[in-house]
């Protein structure tokens, strides 16, 4: 039997009180209708079609090669939205899987278990059931005395009895592809909201006589709907924690896993450490056996083995096998660290490579250079890179040494085994085998001490 995915994506999500499209959110890094999307594609549908509206570009954007998409012009409910995707999929025969796309914590395994129960009872239409401590918001399972699901009454629709039922609609249903369609047809706008709801089909179908069922999962907490800030907060939670776990199982140890935010997309390998209060995002990649310590953040950076990274913040850069860096260290944009190189504390780095074996200790400024192996670069140095209107590179070679306080004022090549003297302002290029020394020249004044005294009364000795 052919499945379909239908993903309903076109609705502001005013609750959220943003300016960014409620879906597109992010949990854990990755927007919310992506996390829907993947879970879906991981139980291998023969097709997958997204109902966009608000953001609509956007919402295509984030989820281009993973779905088809129709647009839902006005939002006039979740049965309207299915039904303007009967361009796709009228005419089909099979299952369809609807899914809203502001439940993020779906596995691809309850939605797995939805379709095969639904398979197996023969049902027209199954809806996704959880039981929830506070079922506020949710649309409530209305069952008969035989336990038969009647309909679905949304919080607005409600009654006092009704709204007492904590088993709610998830917001996911299995139905035969053809039946749907028929049905939804059939769905008006008579309720508290004037809108067309999908979860009327139920009660239409059942009234036609076929057959109508709920599949009760047990963790409401995979069923979380995003529509408010809270619940995002919630459900960066429990994703969280469901991120952590399975670097867990990888081999990752963790200091304290409530701790550490991990985006969805990040890759760690084993026998890596993550301390308390770390954050890792974006693209990331961190090799094996490294240390993270509290109170780094890293961003879209590809971390080698056995690297130390102590409280320090790095964006879209790379530090290679054996390095290490921090405390309180900031690499930027395009900062490579070679194999080997030792990045100390109170250093900023950025458009640098910094060559194999090289050190850079204490309180230093790097913007574009490219510095060769085994350089050494003394305290406080500065790599003055802009001249008000322009930024300009500066080359080090290998194994030069740059002196405590140096400034090299770019564009300027320090050759190999060259040597800077402390406190130097360099302009000009320096050759292989030379000492630069540029800084006023040293005077020491005789007898200073007696003139001051001279002049001070006489006690002063
Ligand atoms: C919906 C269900 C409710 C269920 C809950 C689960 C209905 C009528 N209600 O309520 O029973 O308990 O989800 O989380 O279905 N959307 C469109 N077009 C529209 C309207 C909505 O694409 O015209 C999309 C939204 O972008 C959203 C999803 O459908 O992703 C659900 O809409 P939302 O307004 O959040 O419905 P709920 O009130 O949460
Ligand atoms: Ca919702």
């Amino acid at each position: 039997m052919k499945k379909f995915v239908v993903v309903l994506a076109a609705g502001k999500g005013t609750r959220m009180k943003s300016k960014l499209y409620k879906v597109l959110h992010p949990v854990c890094g990755k927007p919310m209708v992506e996390h829907v999307v993947d879970a879906a594609q991981a139980i291998a549908p023969d097709q997958v079609v997204t109902v966009v509206g608000n953001g609509a570009d956007d919402v295509k954007r984030v989820l281009q090669g993973k779905s088809k998409f129709v647009l839902q012009e006005k939002q006039l409910g979740t049965g309207d939205a299915v039904l303007t995707t009967q361009s796709e999929l009228a005419d089909k025969t099979g299952a369809t899987l609807v899914i809203t796309g502001d439940t993020p914590l779906f596995t691809s395994q309850t939605l797995q278990k939805l379709f095969d129960y639904h398979q197996k009872k023969g049902n027209a239409a199954t809806v996704l059931t959880a039981q929830a401590p506070d079922p506020y918001g949710y649309g409530r399972i209305i069952r008969d005395e035989q336990d038969n699901v009647l309909r679905i009454v949304e919080q607005k629709d409600g009654n006092s009895d009704e709204l007492k039922v904590k088993e709610i609609n998830t917001g996911v249903f299995c139905f035969d592809n053809e039946q749907l369609f028929a049905a939804l047809k059939k769905v008006n706008n008579d309720n508290a909201q004037g809108e067309y709801y999908l979860t009327d089909v139920l009660e239409i179908l059942r009234n036609e006589g076929q057959r109508v069922g709920a599949y009760k999962m047990h963790d409401f907490s995979e069923s979380l709907g995003v529509n408010d800030r809270k619940a995002l907060a919630q459900a960066t939670k429990i994703m969280q924690k469901r991120i952590n776990e399975e670097h867990m199982q990888n081999g990752v140890s963790f200091v304290d896993p409530d701790t550490a935010y991990i985006d969805a997309s990040v890759k760690i390998a084993c026998d890596t450490t993550i301390e308390a209060n770390v954050v890792i995002k974006g693209t990331t990649e961190i090799g094996s056996n490294c240390l993270i310590t509290s109170g780094s953040r890293i961003t879209n950076s590809k971390i080698g083995d056995a690297v130390t990274i102590t409280s320090s913040t790095l964006e879209e850069a790379e530090m290679a096998d054996h390095t290490d860096i921090g405390p309180n260290s900031h690499l930027r944009p395009q900062a490579i660290i070679c194999s080997g190189a030792h990045i100390g504390n109170f250093v900023e780095i950025k458009n640098a490579t910094i060559g194999t074996n090289s050190k850079v200790g204490h309180l230093t400024y790097i913007g574009d250079a490219t510095l060769g192996s085994g350089v050494n670069v003394g305290c406080g140095t500065i790599f003055a890179n802009f001249d008000g209107v322009k930024k300009d590179h500066t080359n080090v070679g290998d194994c030069a040494f740059i002196g405590s306080g140096a400034t090299l004022v770019a564009p300027v090549n320090v050759a190999d085994h060259a040597f800077v003297a402390a406190d130097s302002t360099i302009t000009k290029d320096v050759g292989r085998h030379e000492l630069a020394i540029a800084r006023g020249r040293q005077v020491n004044k005789p007898d200073y001490w007696q003139k001051l005294a001279l002049s001070k009364s006489t006690d002063w000795q």
